[in-house]
């Protein structure tokens, strides 16, 4: 099985560039910029990625990512991932970032995004891996700092293909970021939103119904309410799932609970995805195979989340159809 979840294109659209901040690079960047951090090891500090709830994952996730500073530090992480994800057969990727983290650290949006954007644009011409950039609002942050952000964001217009809405989701719902989510679609941007990881099948509601958004980020609530389970098949509003950080995050128990299969046999459009790979212990081959291993995930069902990766993306049709039909040959 591990051959074939290898052989199949697949594309990501639900990944943090700041979670794949893998340990080693981290250390090496504490140093590259003087930055001290309260580890002593690498060793030490992949021991302390033990998480109970979402929160205390976003406490680290936020504390590691202080250790990027310059252009290069954003171009070096996000070229890290693409080699990564090159290695696993992954032909396209809609990345997110967080530019409220750098910002709210004295970093410019403009030194986070260049970064960011050179090396995708070096993944595609040296690896062949086409991509969007997401940007990604902190929802636990006032709705004027969205503004800000959205502000800043223009000038690079041309570089972003979508905004999105991450960070801690009780207490911060959808609606709190309506009208500049109202902005972003009249400026003509895709607009995604996590709901339904910790929060209730009413904000994904709100997701859909205030943002209208393209795709929801996790959405694992949602099977909670036959009504929404309903309206999520008939418009084919994908789910970007991912199973990994659903078990490091005890969103599920344990994977052997893992709704995904039960998504599939809804007729929704789920995908897999990894999140935040260096907190969640891997990358996309990883979390089809923990699926393996929990659920038992079949051939068929594999296949099946690798199609739905290239209808939920943001592809052109034709470049959809292309990579659907390569898999749709392979077995
Ligand atoms: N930021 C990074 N990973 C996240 C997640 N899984 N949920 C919400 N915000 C995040
Ligand atoms: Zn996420």
């Amino acid at each position: 099985m591990k051959n074939f979840i290898q052989s199949l294109p697949k594309a990501e659209l639900h990944l943090h560039i700041e979670g794949s901040l893998e340990p080693e690079l981290l250390f090496e960047l504490a140093q590259r910029n003087n930055i001290d951090i309260p580890y002593s090891s690498i060793e030490e500090l992949r021991s302390a990625y033990n998480f109970n709830n979402l929160q205390e994952f976003l406490d680290i996730y936020y504390a590691g990512a202080a250790v990027l500073i310059e252009e290069q530090d954003f171009y070096d992480l996000t070229w890290a991932y693409l080699t990564k994800i090159h290695s696993q057969n992954v032909v396209h990727t809609e990345i997110f970032f967080d530019p409220q983290t750098h910002t709210e650290r004295g970093i410019s949006f403009e030194t986070t995004i260049k970064g960011i954007y050179q090396a995708l644009k070096d993944g595609e011409e040296k690896l062949g891996i086409t991509s969007h950039l997401i940007v990604s609002f902190l929802r636990h942050l006032p709705e004027e700092a969205a503004f800000k952000t959205l502000e800043e964001s223009l000038p690079f217009r041309d570089w972003i293909a979508g905004f999105g809405l991450d960070s801690s989701e009780k207490g911060n719902p959808p609606s709190k970021f309506e009208r500049v989510f109202k902005k972003v679609k009249e400026l003509g941007l895709k607009v995604v939103a996590h709901a339904g990881e910790e929060g209730p099948a009413d904000y994904v509601w709100e997701a859909i119904q205030l943002l209208q958004v393209d795709r929801i980020d996790h959405g694992n609530n949602a099977l909670h309410d036959n009504k929404l389970i309903e309206v999520l098949v008939e418009k084919q509003i994908a789910l970007t799932v991912c199973p990994l950080s659903n078990e490091k995050l005890q969103v599920v128990p344990e994977l052997s609970n893992h709704p995904i299969r039960t998504m599939l046999e809804k007729g929704l459009l789920a995908t897999v995805n990894s999140d935040d790979p260096a907190y969640f212990g891997g990358y996309i081959n990883e979390n089809f195979e923990a699926l393996v291993n929990g659920i038992n995930l079949k051939k068929e069902e594999i296949k099946q989340l690798a199609i739905n990766s290239f209808k939920a993306s943001f592809l052109s049709e034709s470049l959809k159809n292309k990579w659907i039909e390569k898999i749709q040959r392979l077995d």
